[in-house]
């Protein structure tokens, strides 16, 4: 090694260990008290141990609750984890001291390229704009009469989702169960933002960019150590031409329905279907936002986009884990079928009235959420103010974590918590479950408190009717020689590894 190379080394390192310094007088302002957690490496914390280790962050998380128990910190180089894990530390946060815990943690840049400002409902910070944006969201988009007045979409969607998979059945001689039921979800959001019924060609392509949107945007090793920026220029400039290509495929739509709206729904479009008003975005056009005013062709972009990743990966998984469960225990489906038949009849239609009285079809999509959560943590926290929580001190810019997902593993809350058992919210221990956690927290698979998913009647209405009517029409059979594989991946939800595939047969020709 040459004098040269030393000395850069070590200038190198004394530039870290000032600038290591330097971030944590302004960002922690001294670690005093903050929750006991894994010690680690000079600069860099634990981030490291962390990449060390091979595996899905969410593994190491739930080896450290065991040592470390209901709440504690991880210091992944600049930022600070907070991770809390008990039931009575999440209810106390998110809706004893609900306002405190509801911020948002800064954006990565990466991120921000694709919600410029935070001007998403999911990423603003707690506060007017986020306000504004959640209030016009909930009365345009799912208030109860919205819900009813647009049914018609999600009939006409289910309609051809039960003719694709009848196809794809008669085609493949399966049936790929996520795909199928990504397209049609995310089918009837695109019609719900834009009052529009496009090209199947085109909602693939959506759906197609808004989950590398999702992918490109989890967390990377410069969210950690922004230092280190520079070195990922290509991952910029990478996420900056997929912004670009979201845009140029959202943006016509919005414009043509902008065209539609300002016509007063004169102009001649074969694509818009839903009356001037009825469409998420005719809302946006009209919104004026705390300190921004109208809001411009970017924001919408990202505004719709976020409403079509929030609710279709989510709600298609759910379908899948269900029907993975359908499949390998035939006995549930059977009670399923009956329960669904003595409501609607052998050859009846499953409508969005039925499903609301069917109680074992509630209780398996409940099991589902509690056996295979969405998520293993809700969306990362922040609080408004410096506070502290279970006796700890909690930062204004830390990460707060909520790892919901051994609330529902956890088996002083719950009896055998790996088996999948829906007779537990009929008569067992699920039977209390209060799913908006107002009362506590036993599960909680849409959040709780000011944060809580805004739409997740929506998402389950999509789910319910989905199972219910594949359930009527069809029985759902393992492939020979091809049983179903419950191994679990991280796809921004925990999806299988090995998507679902499975045999259907016409229940009218299935011999009962
Ligand atoms: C059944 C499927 C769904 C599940 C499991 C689910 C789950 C969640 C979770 C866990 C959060 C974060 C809560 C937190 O940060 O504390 C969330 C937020 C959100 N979800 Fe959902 N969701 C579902 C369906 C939907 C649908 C259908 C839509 C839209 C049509 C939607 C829109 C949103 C939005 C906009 C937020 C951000 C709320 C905020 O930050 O104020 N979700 N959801």
């Amino acid at each position: 090694m040459e004098l040269i190379d030393i000395l850069l080394l070590f200038f190198t390192f004394l530039f870290l260990l000032w600038w290591w310094r330097f971030c944590s007088a302004t960002t922690h302002k001294g670690s005093k008290n903050l929750p006991p957690g894994p010690p680690g490496w000079p600069i860099v914390g634990n981030l490291f141990q962390v990449i060390l280790q091979r595996r899905h962050f969410i593994y190491v998380i739930r080896d450290l609750r065991k040592i470390y128990g209901p709440i504690f910190t991880m210091q992944m180089g600049q930022r600070t984890l907070i991770i809390v894990t008990s039931a009575d530390l999440i209810h106390e946060a998110l809706i004893q001291r609900g306002p405190l815990f509801a911020s948002r943690p800064k954006d990565s840049p990466i991120r921000l390229i694709f919600s410029k400002g935070k001007c998403a409902i999911n990423s603003a910070e707690y506060g007017p704009l986020w306000r504004s944006l959640r209030r016009n969201f909930v009365t345009e988009m799912i208030s109860p009469l919205r819900i009813k007045q647009c049914s018609w979409i999600r009939k006409w969607a289910m309609e051809g989702h039960m003719r694709r998979i009848e196809e794809e059945a008669r085609d493949k001689g399966f049936v790929e169960v996520m795909s199928n039921c990504r397209l049609t979800i995310c089918s009837i959001l695109i019609c719900l933002c834009f009052g529009a019924k496009i090209t199947e060609g085109r909602i693939k392509s959506i759906e197609s960019i808004l989950k590398d949107v999702m992918l490109v945007t989890l967390p990377k090793l410069p969210d950690f150590l922004p230092v280190l920026t520079p070195l990922f220029q290509k991952q910029v400039r990478e996420a900056k031409k997929l912004r670009k290509k979201q845009v140029e495929l959202v943006a016509p739509l919005i414009r043509s329905r902008k065209e539609y709206v300002e016509s007063n729904g004169k102009l001649e479009n074969d694509e818009m279907v839903s009356p001037v008003g009825a469409a998420y975005v005719d809302s946006l056009f009209e919104l004026e936002v705390p300190s921004r005013g109208r809001l411009g062709e970017e924001e919408l972009v990202t505004l719709v986009s976020e409403i079509i990743s929030a609710g279709t990966d989510t709600s298609a998984t759910a379908v899948e884990w269900a029907l993975l469960h359908l499949v390998m225990e035939q006995k549930i489906q059977e009670r399923l079928y009956s329960e669904i038949v003595e409501c609607v009849g052998k050859n009846g239609e499953v409508l969005e009235r039925h499903v609301e009285k069917m109680a074992y079809l509630g209780a398996v999509i409940k099991e589902t959420f509690r056996r295979h959560p969405p998520s293993h943590f809700v969306l990362s926290h922040a609080a408004t103010s410096e506070t502290e929580l279970g006796g700890y001190r909690i930062p204004k810019d830390a990460s707060v974590e909520f790892y919901t997902a051994w609330l529902s593993e956890n088996p002083e809350m719950w009896e055998d918590p790996n088996e999948f058992r829906p007779e537990r919210f009929l008569n067992g221990d699920g039977v209390d479950v209060d799913i908006t956690g107002t009362k506590g927290v036993k599960m909680m698979p849409f959040g709780v408190g000011r944060r809580i998913c805004p739409a997740w009647t929506l998402g389950v209405l999509h789910i319910n009717m989905l199972l219910a009517k594949m359930v009527l029409a069809f029985k759902w059979l393992p492939i020979p020689n091809s049983p179903p594989d419950p191994t679990e991946t991280f796809a921004f939800t925990v999806v299988m590894k090995n998507p679902l595939k499975a045999l259907i047969v016409p229940r009218s020709i299935y011999p009962s």
